[in-house]
């Protein structure tokens, strides 16, 4: 009998093996935030153990990461948000930002139609319509349980007692200070060279947060700080007015949603390309046994390049922001369409690119975005991702409301068929124009699996984003990782042109890439150090959370 009751949960624990991977990161009992800095993850959760939800959480972790990652959590940039809550019912809120209504095809163009360097990337002339209080306002106001004063007020505490430097963000201030000193003079704030271990004070933040607090969404968009922060970047030579703030506006969208062998996947959807390419990379992959070819091997990674190949070819061509373009979705997602599109795939020799192409399109976007993901105690799931495009967006800091500008002007096509400054190539249907949303990478997604919550899973890492999410979700699902494990996996990224396969250092083998070349495949390891920056939360079947927080950054998971 003894040694019966000895076995009993030996079994148990063998059959849990077999079935569902052991955590490996962060095990939660209730509730999660995993993001890019544990001052945010801990404001957010400390929200939800008040009795916040997972939205009181999101509004709460927004703002913590516009004080303490200004690198790329912001006031003046955008993002997206995919919902699911705990009764099932699906959303998603875009609140990318917008060009100003004095925006056309030709404005970065010089007077013989060549781009203008610089201009959409760097300083006031880059600036697109801020979205990220109107989202998080348009969160609060829809689905928020808690007064507004009781989140941000320890959001405003942080920004006033300051924000400890890793190492890490010590590395990218300094090498961002004469780019700081160029756009904004020598007395900016980050002129100063920070080290690790100093503290950030951000007092002017904390007033423009108080102001936010006070008078919602028109405290930002209206009023004194619309007026004050319109002139300052026209003063610079921007083009952003009262008006155009004024006339901002976050849109609900209905997400993309597939399903992927047992599971059903939901992401963004335009003017996010993410949803629709990882949707096409999947339904490509989704006739072959991905398991029994092994994580990272040479079919594997074959499959996934090419799937990835003809999905980015389709995603250059087609996509923009859906209110000012025809995108045929009901064309490019079909099986029928997809099917057809790996028909002259073969694991014995890489296709060519150009065998592929629409036209010559190529993207080499800004890597330096930040993803958040959260879990409450009632279920609910949201799925976060937030840029000011490059890092410290357009490099134009206002020291007056105490927060950086974006660039996302340049995630548009400023001349379709020639590279901006990021070596971007795009298409028509992303040209600029007044108030169009300029096409993203990012792709928030939440993942069931048998009908229930599973993943939550986003990340920076402009066009890479997308296969990041997608290998985070094969190598949980496929390859059978914890979280953390398939959070943590090397990764590598194919975007179609140019016509490369790029791998993280350290994780892909000699004999690997030896065998890739000799197929025919173009390998690259120098053009981006990591891919992504992954954080994520996977509900264990006992309904307890496991976090993986990205090892490659100052990424943390906390929760209750
Ligand atoms: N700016 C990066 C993206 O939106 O994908």
């Amino acid at each position: 009998m003894r040694r019966l009751i000895f076995l009993i949960p030996c079994l148990f624990f063998i059959h849990c093996k077999e079935q569902t991977p052991l955590p490996t990161g962060l095990v939660a009992e209730k509730a999660m935030v995993v993001s890019a800095r544990e001052e945010a993850s801990k404001i957010g959760v400390a929200i939800m153990e008040k009795g916040g939800n997972v939205f009181d959480a999101m509004v709460a972790t927004e703002m913590a990461l516009a004080v303490a990652y200004p690198f790329a959590g912001n006031l003046g940039g955008g993002g997206f948000m995919v919902y699911r809550k705990a009764d099932g019912e699906v959303g998603a809120l875009d609140y990318r930002e917008k060009a100003p209504l004095s925006a056309h095809a030709d404005m970065y163009l010089d007077s013989l139609g060549n781009v203008i360097p610089n201009m959409s990337t760097v300083g006031a002339t880059a600036v697109g319509v801020p979205g990220t209080v109107a989202g998080i306002m348009e969160v609060h106001q829809k689905f928020g349980s808690l007064p507004l004063e009781v989140i941000l007020n320890p959001v405003i505490a942080l920004a006033k007692k300051g924000v400890v430097v890793t190492e890490k963000q010590a590395k990218r201030i300094a090498n961002y200070q004469e780019k700081f000193i160029e756009v904004n003079g020598d007395s900016t704030k980050f002129a100063q060279g920070f080290k690790a271990g100093d503290t950030i004070k951000y007092a002017k933040l904390a007033l423009t947060l108080d102001k936010i607090k006070k008078e919602g969404r028109d405290g930002f968009y209206k009023g004194e700080i619309a007026q004050k922060l319109a002139s300052f970047i026209q003063d610079k030579g921007g083009f952003i007015t009262e008006e155009d703030l004024a006339k901002y506006e976050a849109k609900w969208r209905y997400p993309v949603q597939f399903n992927y062998k047992d599971l059903k996947i939901i992401s963004m959807s335009p003017p996010s390309s993410g949803g629709v390419t990882m949707n096409q990379i999947f339904k490509m992959m989704e006739p072959y046994d991905v398991k029994s070819y092994g994580h990272n091997s040479v079919q594997t990674v074959q499959l996934f390049t090419e799937a990835a190949r003809r999905a980015y070819a389709d995603r250059n061509y087609f996509l923009g922001d859906p209110d000012f373009v025809a995108i045929p979705l009901d064309v490019i997602l079909t099986d029928a369409y997809l099917q057809e599109r790996m028909s002259n795939f073969s694991f014995d020799k890489a296709t060519l690119s150009s065998e592929v192409s629409h036209g010559e399109v190529e993207i080499i976007e800004s890597m330096e975005t930040t993803h958040y993901s959260i879990v409450d105690a009632q279920g609910n799931a949201i799925s976060a991702t937030t840029t000011l495009n490059g890092a410290y967006g357009s490099k134009l800091y206002n020291a007056e409301l105490g927060f950086f500008l974006n660039n996302e002007m340049d995630d548009f096509s400023a001349k379709p068929g020639v590279p901006n400054m990021f070596g971007l190539i795009g298409a028509e249907a992303n040209s600029i124009e007044a108030e169009k949303r300029m096409l993203s990478s990012m792709t928030p997604t939440i993942v069931e699996k048998d009908g229930k919550l599973w993943i939550v899973v986003g990340t920076p890492g402009g066009s890479t984003i997308i296969t990041a999410v997608a290998q985070t979700i094969l190598n949980a699902y496929e390859f059978d990782m914890s979280m953390q494990a398939a959070v943590n996996a090397p990764r590598f990224h194919h975007q179609w042109l140019p016509d490369m396969v790029i791998f993280e250092p350290d994780g892909f083998s000699d004999a690997l890439k030896a065998d890739l070349m000799e197929k025919g495949y173009n390998i690259n390891e120098n053009r981006t150090p990591i891919i992504g920056k992954v954080d994520a939360i996977r509900i264990l079947p006992d309904g307890r959370l496991e976090g993986g927080a990205d090892k490659r950054g100052d990424d943390t998971a906390v929760g209750y």
